[in-house]
């Protein structure tokens, strides 16, 4: 320790703490290098979710890298990223089976992606002026910069905000706080949606790209449902307006809830003809605790076979569908 700070060259969270070295990890314990064992109770906030130390996992993640490390997505496809599109697929909710999958490292990456994506949707179907989205608040949907803008977390936007596109933020629905003495939970529900449709109109509807939810709001709310009927009228007025729905289920996915997606858990089933992404993540599969995004655009490929002229997806990575990360899935 030297003038308060740790000495060491890693940028942590806090530049004070002198912090445990983690040497190994058992199911659900880390172990230090002084043996102590730590009950890895939240596994970094629902990222561990499959338990450390996998003996599956590491095998599948061994076989792949002997066999290959990369090879460039726009030339190359491999076997494991297409198994695991296929897996995902069929277990997308309700209406969201006919899409394809892009793999990312991260939940705030699939979040840039899912607003890039709804974007481009729009300019390809001619409706240019769509370019606004709705939020709620409170919400976290990640720490870069589109992200963060369409977050609601007024503490993590507050030193960045003059870099941060503008984002229209409607109430979350949270019955804790904001439900009438004697208002029931079908009524609760209605109101806080119809939120959604008067800043449409506000806004003007022919300008607004997307709306952007958690169907189980997670770090900003701690584990909030939505109150029954909310994301059915959600689905609604999106179809009305042709507004995208993007579900945010980094935090909810993958069997969070008991289901592969928080969405068809929590009632909040897509219609069949409804369009939208669901976006979210795999159980944590890598040893090195990074996540994989998944994010499934649903319909682009229908549209892209109805109408030839549409071009690929305008958002890229060059280190993505990587064998490793999509076998252990
Ligand atoms: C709902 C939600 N979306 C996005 C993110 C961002 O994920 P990441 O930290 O992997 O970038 C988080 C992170 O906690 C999250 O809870």
């Amino acid at each position: 320790m030297q003038d308060g700070f740790a000495m060491t060259h890693v940028f942590h969270r806090d530049l004070t703490a002198a912090l445990p070295v983690i040497t190994g990890a058992e199911g659900n314990y880390l172990i230090d290098s002084n043996g102590t064992r730590y009950l890895d109770a939240c596994g970094g906030a629902a990222v561990s979710c499959l338990g450390h130390d996998h003996a599956k996992v590491r095998e599948a993640i061994k076989v792949q890298v002997d066999k290959l490390a990369f090879a460039h997505t726009g030339s190359f496809t491999n076997q494991p990223a297409e198994d695991l599109a296929d897996f995902l697929i069929a277990a997308a909710p309700t209406g969201t089976g006919e899409g394809r999958v892009m793999y990312l490292g991260s939940g705030s990456e699939a979040m840039e992606a899912a607003l890039k994506l709804a974007r481009q949707y729009h300019l390809e179907r001619g409706e240019t002026a769509r370019a606004k989205v709705i939020a709620r608040k409170p919400s976290y949907h990640g720490n870069t910069l589109g992200a963060l803008a369409t977050g609601g977390h007024a503490g993590r936007r507050a030193p960045f905000d003059p870099l941060l596109m503008d984002v229209s933020h409607i109430d979350a629905a949270y019955a804790y706080r904001l439900q009438h003495s004697g208002e029931s939970e079908e009524d609760f529900a209605l109101r806080m949606a119809n939120l959604l449709q008067a800043e449409i109109e506000r806004l003007g509807p022919e300008t607004v790209m997307a709306f952007v939810a958690e169907p189980v709001v997670g770090a900003s709310l701690g584990t909030q449902p939505a109150p029954k009927g909310y994301f059915r009228r959600i689905r609604e007025i999106c179809d009305t307006y042709g507004v995208l729905y993007i579900a945010d289920e980094v935090m909810c996915g993958m069997g969070r809830t008991g289901t592969s997606a928080g969405t068809g858990r929590y009632r909040c089933r897509y219609h069949d003809d409804g369009q939208g992404a669901w976006c979210g993540l795999s159980a944590d599969c890598r040893r090195d605790g990074r996540r994989k995004g998944g994010q499934c655009h649903r319909r682009w490929q229908r549209q892209a076979l109805e109408r030839p002229h549409l071009h690929e997806p305008r958002h890229r990575h060059r280190r993505r569908t990587g064998r490793t990360a999509c076998d252990p899935g």
